[in-house]
């Protein structure tokens, strides 16, 4: 490695950032990019323009290692998470009866979507991940009318982390597509989507990933974006994309037939450029080093009688979350802590009930007494 992560993340003097669960940081070379890409807009426009696909494309490779996919045809680039899952549930043929399992603790995005289609006589079912196999509780809430088995690889709130390839073992022997929102988990750990059996991945990339907002990667075998209607139609899903005096045309057989139209080129230069350092790292190291930031903060938790930790306490469930409560306190309560905490430049989230940390592999960890100390002064105020 022939930089260092402190150079890469020059945060200002005294803010500790522990909300990458939330939104990123950039690196700087991704700042960088991107003010380089502003200037040559400015000074000669898309005159380059097939350097600009250059990096798209790099852009989708990178992508390709980060899932272990197949290949770049099985990549689409989309806005945010909710649009991949929104192409899921309304690409899908579903019948009345037909029922989708999810799990009670699920954001937003990977709920709402699959209880908009209650119109069309689809049912959701919520397992509760609360338990000591919470795979098992999915599980057991599939039967004959199961589609699909959708579910965060990683809980936004408690960091928990599911076994994916044990579910996806069993939506396949089932007949139940597997879809897996992976926005708290690529660009922290590694993936595998070939081995986990997914047929869909979705995950936007300003969190873990270190991107903008707004730009997501979607991710389907052959096999299973065959099944989706497509539902947004424009030039450059086409098969014959760039043949402009074509008038004929065909939907492309690769995941580029859920892109409609131009690309959010701002935003690939900047995630490309942040994919670089992670790929540069390694994601193996990248992941050891997320899952010791996460240990030493479970640690310190620990240590402290009157705070509960709400994340899974056995390494092997921990992910870069960890979300822990003040005895004795409400949930109002805890909103007023996180407020605390961000005017004392300590930057985390409310989420899952308590305080909800999230280090990158760079983050430094280094005093334990300043975010003890920052609690205290507002649990004894
Ligand atoms: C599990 C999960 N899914 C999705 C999202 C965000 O979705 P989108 O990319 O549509 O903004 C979040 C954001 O916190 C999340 O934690």
């Amino acid at each position: 490695m022939s930089f260092s992560l402190a150079d890469e993340f020059p945060l200002r003097e005294g803010l500790q950032y522990l909300n990458h669960a939330a939104v990123g940081v950039w690196p700087r070379r991704t700042a960088r990019k991107v003010q380089a890409f502003a200037e040559e807009n400015m000074r000669q426009g898309a005159a380059d323009y097939p350097r600009w696909l250059g990096t798209e494309h790099r852009l989708r490779q990178r992508l390709r290692r980060l899932l272990g996919a197949p290949h770049i045809d099985d990549i689409a680039l989309v806005k945010n998470t909710s649009e991949g899952l929104s192409l899921i549930a309304y690409g899908l043929d579903w019948q009345p009866g037909d029922n989708i399992v999810i799990s009670k603790q699920e954001f937003p995005s990977n709920r709402i979507v699959w209880e908009s289609l209650a119109d069309q006589g689809v049912s959701v079912r919520y397992a509760d991940l609360a338990h000591d196999d919470p795979e098992q509780q999915l599980l057991n809430l599939m039967d004959a009318r199961t589609r699909l088995l959708s579910i965060s690889s990683v809980q936004f709130g408690n960091g928990l982390r599911l076994d994916i390839r044990r579910l996806g073992q069993a939506c396949r022997a089932q007949g139940v597509l597997f879809c897996v929102d992976a926005i708290q988990h690529l660009g922290a750990l590694q993936f595998d989507a070939q081995e986990c059996l997914a047929d869909f991945v979705v995950a936007d990339g300003h969190k873990w990933m270190l991107g903008p907002e707004g730009l997501a990667v979607f991710y389907s075998t052959p096999a299973a974006r065959d099944r989706l209607r497509l539902l947004q139609y424009g030039w450059h899903m086409t098969a014959e994309a760039g043949d402009f005096d074509r008038r004929d045309w065909q939907a492309a057989t690769s995941a580029r037939r859920f892109e409609p139209g131009s690309p959010n080129m701002a935003g690939i230069y900047a995630l490309e450029a942040s994919l670089s350092l992670l790929q540069d790292v390694g994601m193996a190291k990248v992941e050891g080093l997320v899952l010791e930031k996460a240990r030493q903060l479970r640690h310190w938790i620990a240590d402290r009688d009157d705070w509960q930790l709400l994340s899974p306490p056995q390494p092997e469930r921990g992910a870069g979350i960890v979300t822990f409560r003040v005895r004795g306190r409400d949930l109002a309560a805890h909103q007023a802590l996180v407020r605390h905490l961000m005017r004392q430049d300590i930057i985390c989230a409310c989420r899952g009930g308590g305080v909800r940390l999230s280090p990158h592999c760079y983050t430094p960890l280094s005093d334990p007494d300043r975010l003890a100390c920052a609690i205290d002064s507002f649990v004894h105020a």
